[in-house]
């Protein structure tokens, strides 16, 4: 190992121009003000971006992490100034797979980084590297808390290992008994698993005891049922699929079989759904319901196995009943916590082992984001393409029953592929953002009624809702606003626009929107809503949409070819029913699977005030 850092040796790892120098601006504490949450991270290392590797970036974290994180610096510009932050900082190798060796600086067990400053008018998002070192992070099973550009083209990142983390889908393969991997979409049993770390995080560490017999939302159930609900769903498919039966107690398929989705209107109308105890005496207990739920899991795992050792022939109705059972708790993974988010500083706990989101420094981040010089894009006309070929009907046919590789399997109302002209049409680059959405409803008449259901009124303050109780409009007024398609089309009438079809919301979100792996706010990269991203020059207009799904003006209904469902009747004809609009893209808690894949449609009245939607207003062009 060498000697402490000097210049010399930090131009020979980043190829520094040796005339250059920074002058360090002023020092600030925004760092440290980390420290009230008491993860501050008292290592830092200083990197090549080569390091930027998977292994390398989980050594690392296993070697210097303290306290649960450790603080990565990495270059982002081509040939970033000399900086006196390292002078100090004590060379070393790091020793990787393949023999390979990493020169590394690491930081003296001070304050020493916030001796450089940061440069908060660069929001990190502008930054185009950020999402391939997000991408990396994920890879490595590692969550970036915060990042923050430093004076001289660094990036620093506050690291830490969570609970879970879904890895980008490009680096999931799905699940193939060939050899090759498979381009398809069937789960492994690996992605099972983090299916599973999220939706026992979310169900047995976010919900306190007492809350088990609480329903959040009035019109949903307790959050009981649905710890009960995912177990059994998957084990009737299951059944249905391959036999076998019930898994004990077998009552449980009366008692979780369906969630209740009533109308808004009228909350006596429901489809049908499972009668379930009435008195909390009377429900099976939290034990008996994971005892279930370990039994099918089990029974899921002895599927792969069999599938893997010949023993059963993968089919095209046993690789669906893997996709949709998957993406069933994915769904449900999201819409428990959006019921969750109502009882958050009241009940609800936040996620544990996710360390809290630095508010301070993000808000300075976010109100450092560049204004717009234009507001709105236009696009179109085009030819826009719907959907894929994906009929469940066809399961059965002699010839496909069994071609099962590098299929994409989808929803029934995904299936099949359709086309559509769409006219030039003028939209906005970004969704209505809370503070828009505030002086709209302060300026309609602030009608308390019709508070969005992702706020809160607390001593006469609107505040967001966040999973770690509400926040104030300062810190979220950049976000994109959660609330019903009604609230958003008087927004959109009041702004001489209107909401977009679905066919104009896919063109914009297939021509702007980044996506997972391009860095956007999904897959539990956060546990809120971020501001969005698109419109900045830097980026030729792509982005993020800040990490919530969208409504469209287009009803749920059905279309030419459309084969309903027989693994799980009535998914989506039961709500053709003039009430529910088609919603696309992808919320910070949508899995990744499901947010990157473009065919996914989701659907809510458009009266429900308690998803996870945002809006973006068009205008005829
Ligand atoms: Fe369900």
């Amino acid at each position: 190992m060498s000697s402490p850092s000097s210049s010399s040796s930090l131009d020979s790892v980043f190829d520094h121009s040796s005339s250059r120098s920074t002058t360090p601006s002023s020092v600030d504490s925004d760092l440290s003000s980390h420290k009230p949450f008491g993860r501050y991270p008292s290592t830092c290392i200083y990197a090549p971006s080569t390091i930027i590797e998977p292994d390398v970036v989980k050594s690392l974290f296993d070697t210097y992490a303290q306290e649960g994180c450790f603080g990565l610096c990495l270059p982002y510009a081509e040939s970033p100034q000399r900086s006196s932050l390292f002078v100090n900082w004590k060379e070393t190798l790091l020793l990787a797979g393949g023999g390979r060796a990493f020169k590394i600086f690491v930081s003296p067990p001070t304050s020493s980084l916030t001796q450089d400053g940061d440069d908060m008018s660069i929001p990190t998002f502008i930054i185009p590297q950020v999402a391939g070192h997000l991408a990396a992070f994920s890879l490595a099973g590692l969550r970036a808390v915060v990042s923050t550009p430093r004076i001289g083209g660094y990036i620093y990142y506050t690291l830490e290992r969570p609970t879970f983390s879904f890895p980008p889908l490009s680096n999931t393969p799905g699940f193939s008994v060939m050899t090759t991997p498979s381009k398809g979409n069937i789960p492994t049993l690996d992605d099972w698993k983090t299916v599973w770390s999220a939706w026992d995080l979310i169900t047995l560490q976010m919900i306190p005891h007492e809350m088990l017999h609480q329903k959040p939302i009035d019109l949903r159930h307790k959050c009981l049922f649905y710890i009960g609900h995912i177990p059994t769903f998957l084990d009737m498919l299951l059944h249905k699929s391959i036999g076998g039966g019930a898994s004990e107690p077998k009552h449980f398929w009366n008692i979780f079989e369906r969630g209740i989705d009533p109308h808004v209107d009228d909350p006596d109308h429901c489809h049908n759904h499972s009668e379930v105890p009435e008195k909390d005496e009377d429900w099976p207990t939290l034990d008996t319901i994971i005892a279930f739920r370990n039994r099918v899991r089990a029974r899921l795992a002895q599927l792969y196995d069999d599938l893997q050792s010949g023993k059963r022939s993968l089919t095209r109705n046993i690789a669906r009943t893997l996709v949709m059972t998957h993406e069933h708790e994915g769904f449900h993974i999201e819409t428990l916590l959006y019921m969750l988010i109502q009882r958050a500083g009241t009940g609800t706990l936040p996620p544990p082992g996710f360390i809290s989101p630095p508010w301070e420094i993000l808000t300075r981040q976010w109100d450092a984001t560049p204004a717009l010089a234009v507001s709105t894009v236009v696009l179109g006309p085009a030819t826009v393409s719907l959907g894929q070929e994906d009929s469940e009907g066809d399961d059965s046919l002699e010839g496909i029953s069994k071609k099962v590789d590098d299929h994409v399997f989808g929803w029934d109302n995904e299936s099949p592929e359709r086309k559509y002209e769409v006219g030039a049409f003028r939209v906005d680059w970004r969704p209505v953002s809370n503070r828009e959405f505030e002086t709209f409803w302060k300026e309609s008449g602030a009608d308390k009624s019709r508070l969005p259901g992702s706020w809160v009124e607390e001593d006469g303050e609107i505040k967001v809702r966040t999973m770690y109780g509400p926040v104030s409009m300062e810190i979220a007024q950049h976000w994109p606003v959660l609330t019903s398609y009604d609230d958003l089309l008087a927004y959109a009438h009041s702004k001489g626009g209107r909401l977009p079809t679905e066919m104009e919301l896919r063109l914009f979100l297939d021509t702007y929107e980044v996506g997972h792996e391009g860095g956007s706010n999904t897959g539990f990269r956060n546990w809120h809503p971020v501001p969005a991203t698109t419109g900045l020059e830097s980026n030729d207009g792509k982005g993020s949409n800040g990490g919530v799904w969208e409504w469209t003006s287009t009803l749920f209904d059905t279309h030419p070819g459309l084969s309903p469902t027989n693994l799980f009747t009535g998914y989506s004809t039961d709500f053709f029913d003039t009430k529910h609009h088609v919603v696309l893209g992808a919320s910070y808690a949508t899995i990744p699977r499901l947010a990157s894949r473009r065919t996914v449609r989701n659907f809510y009245q458009h009266n429900y005030p308690y998803p996870w939607v945002g809006g973006r207003v068009v205008y005829d062009a």
